[in-house]
């Protein structure tokens, strides 16, 4: 018996916990390679060890989506950008330098560097390509303590607008979209609900949360996303999935 021919590869940065890990084991295309980009791995991916607040790092994932596409005779192409990180949690000006500057590489700079690598590795085959990087509220909403954070996302989504606009002028563009995934049951919100509250004033918002079952299962969000591969958002759309229709 022959193993079945690989119909699309698909990348998921942070599939080693929360959200990608999720969209990692519940893959619902058959013939799918599914490739985790992250620090520990874990997940039934392939893992593709990467610290991606370290920029040589990127070059790194941009060579390996490279070779892989380059190689590929299957028809699809998926990114997933999910790795992001909340800490540190507090003041600009008070919170440890390092962990800021990590944070900005990480949620600022490694989706852009990351998301014009694939775009780049993907121009000009004769595949279907699908970016989706993953947002949040705190790009338009005001949290403080989150600044990097939020900048970061705030980043992501006008990459995303204007890298889409890019893409709808060319025949066979990418689909990038940017996705805020609603608040969601994962370790980042335990990181979240652990904030205090000098650092992070709107921390009794995310109890109350928590307290009330309102927050999304990772699978739940998992299912929703991979739905996006179908659903007919124009490439530059910044999608709330909490709105979108069953
Ligand atoms: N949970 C929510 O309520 C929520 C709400 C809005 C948006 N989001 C966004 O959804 C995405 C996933 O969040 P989550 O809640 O699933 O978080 P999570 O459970 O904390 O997972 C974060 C993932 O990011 C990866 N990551 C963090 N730093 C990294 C680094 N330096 N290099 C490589 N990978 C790194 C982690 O992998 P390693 O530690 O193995 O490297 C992990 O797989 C994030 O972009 C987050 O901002 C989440």
């Amino acid at each position: 018996m022959t193993a079945m021919a690989i119909d699309t590869l698909v990348w998921i940065s942070g599939a080693s916990s929360g959200i990608g890990a999720a969209l990692a084991a519940a893959v619902p295309l058959p013939g799918a390679h599914v490739v985790d980009i992250s620090r520990s791995g874990g997940s039934n991916a392939e893992h593709l060890p990467a610290d991606l607040a370290d920029p040589s790092s990127w070059a790194a994932v941009e060579a390996h989506v490279r070779a892989r596409v380059g190689a590929f005779e299957g028809r699809r192409a998926v990114f997933f950008h999910c790795a992001g990180v909340i800490d540190p949690i507090g003041p600009a000006g008070a919170v440890d330098p390092g962990a800021y500057r990590r944070n900005v590489l990480v949620n600022a700079a490694a989706p852009q560097a990351l998301g014009q690598a694939f775009l780049s590795a993907v121009a000009g085959l004769d595949l279907e390509s699908h970016l989706i990087l993953l947002s949040s509220g705190a790009a338009t909403t005001v949290y403080e303590g989150w600044s990097a954070y939020g900048a970061g996302k705030a980043a992501v989504e006008q990459w995303v607008r204007t890298v889409g606009a890019e893409q709808r002028r060319l025949a066979r563009g990418c689909r990038v979209l940017a996705v805020a995934p609603g608040v969601v049951d994962t370790a980042m919100q335990e990181r979240v609900r652990s904030a205090d509250p000098d650092a992070f004033p709107a921390v009794g918002k995310f109890h109350d949360q928590y307290a009330a079952d309102a927050l999304r299962s990772p699978e739940e969000v998992a299912r929703d996303l991979w739905s996006l591969l179908d659903r007919d958002f124009d490439s530059g759309a910044v999608v709330d999935l909490r709105r979108l229709a069953a």
